[in-house]
């Protein structure tokens, strides 16, 4: 992996941390993604909500399911889930929409937007018994033609995005570009951003009132990434589960380092450069941001929630059922929804592409 990155820089120079990124997360030979579906979980680098067992699944499907019954039981519908690991989410999800509503699993078409080779297979095996008309592509190009009305989500996917380094230097942004000295190590070394980039235009919103030093991330691939998610669907909603801020709390005084980290084995660190290829490397969502991209595309946030409220609101009816009351699922429904575990550090956000954003989710993205 080192190689790789060394003998890209020696042929054009310094790479661009998005640049960096690709290689260091998604090359689909030596790339952190790419070596296995291990990294998630008890044996790998961190936990996601689906680690913590089927609920989160079981909690997706009946929201999913509420989406199909609001929207007229359409006949034919589709499920897309973007950056699906090992499967397990999927298989928790149809499993449960399976048992909970025969006729909405019989019109759903699961799809899975894989990008690495070495995920789509675990992600079929694992799938492979299921129940349920399955699609797992490398792109959106079929899907795109032959798009239906539905819901396109992802769990932890926008913070792997790539994403740029920027840094206040004598009162301006300058770019972090990742270099190698005549040793072989890496070093970050700054640069002035083109005036007419699209970096340029995102810092530009920003503005210019940050001291010398401070330091943050940012992103400029929501809107191409949004389009072709989207594209995918006649009509429908977007969902993403992550940790993250609106805008005006991202960029608060305090950040002042940003909130890129590092993960290996439980560890969080804050040095990208240290190992590439074998820790994964992660920056919060800028919610707002990623609102006023979905915007452009006609999809309005009619959600924005903690994961602990959202899920605690699709609870309630096993609540009344009595499902959740076995110590094992309290435990789990704790794992997800509570403030010291993960309900208060992820957050849900919704966009659809009908109605009107209430004024008190546009208040709390600060749009
Ligand atoms: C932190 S993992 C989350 C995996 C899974 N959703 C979960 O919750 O366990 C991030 C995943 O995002 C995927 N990913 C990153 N960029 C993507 C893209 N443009 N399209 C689809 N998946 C992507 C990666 O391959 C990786 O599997």
């Amino acid at each position: 992996m080192i190689e790789k990155i060394l003998c890209k820089i020696a042929l054009q120079g310094p790479l661009s941390f998005p640049e960096y990124l690709e290689i260091a997360l998604y090359d689909p030979i030596s790339g952190y993604y790419a070596g296995s579906s291990q990294r998630i979980g008890r044996n790998g680098d961190f936990y996601t909500s689906v680690s913590v067992g089927p609920l989160f699944g079981q909690l997706l499907a009946r929201h999913f399911l509420n989406w199909w019954e609001n929207n007229h039981r359409p006949r034919r519908w589709r499920i897309l889930e973007i950056g699906a690991n090992d499967g397990r989410l999927a298989e928790d999800i149809i499993t449960a929409l399976h048992a909970v509503s025969p006729p909405a699993w019989q019109s759903l078409e699961y799809a899975i937007l894989e990008p690495l080779p070495g995920l789509r297979a675990a992600q079929q095996d694992r799938l492979k018994n299921l129940p349920a008309k399955l699609r797992v592509s490398a792109s959106l190009t079929d899907l795109q033609q032959t798009s239906l009305p539905g819901i396109a989500f992802a769990n932890e996917v926008l913070d792997a995005l790539p994403f740029h380094l920027v840094k206040r230097m004598d009162q301006a942004w300058q770019e972090l570009y990742v270099n190698a000295d005549s040793c072989d190590r890496l070093f970050f070394s700054p640069s002035p951003i083109a005036p007419d980039s699209s970096l340029a235009a995102r810092l530009a919103k920003l503005g210019e009132k940050f001291p010398d030093g401070y330091q943050t991330e940012v992103r400029t691939n929501f809107g191409a990434f949004l389009e072709s998610v989207s594209s995918c669907l006649l009509e429908g909603s977007l969902i993403f589960f992550d940790y993250g801020f609106a805008a005006p709390e991202y960029y608060e005084d305090s950040r002042s380092n940003g909130t890129l980290r590092t993960y290996s084995n439980h560890q969080a660190g804050e040095n990208p450069l240290l190992r590439p290829g074998e820790a994964d490397i992660t920056a919060h969502v800028d919610f707002t941001d990623l609102a006023m991209a979905a915007r452009k595309l006609d999809f309005h946030p009619t959600g924005f929630s903690t994961q602990g409220s959202f899920l605690t609101h699709l609870a309630r009816p096993m609540m009344l059922n009595n499902e959740l009351s076995d110590p094992k699922a309290i435990a789990r429904f704790q794992s997800l929804t509570h403030p010291a575990h993960l309900g208060s550090r992820f957050h849900v956000i919704e966009f659809s592409s009908k109605g009107e954003s209430p004024s008190l989710i546009k208040q709390r993205l600060a749009l």
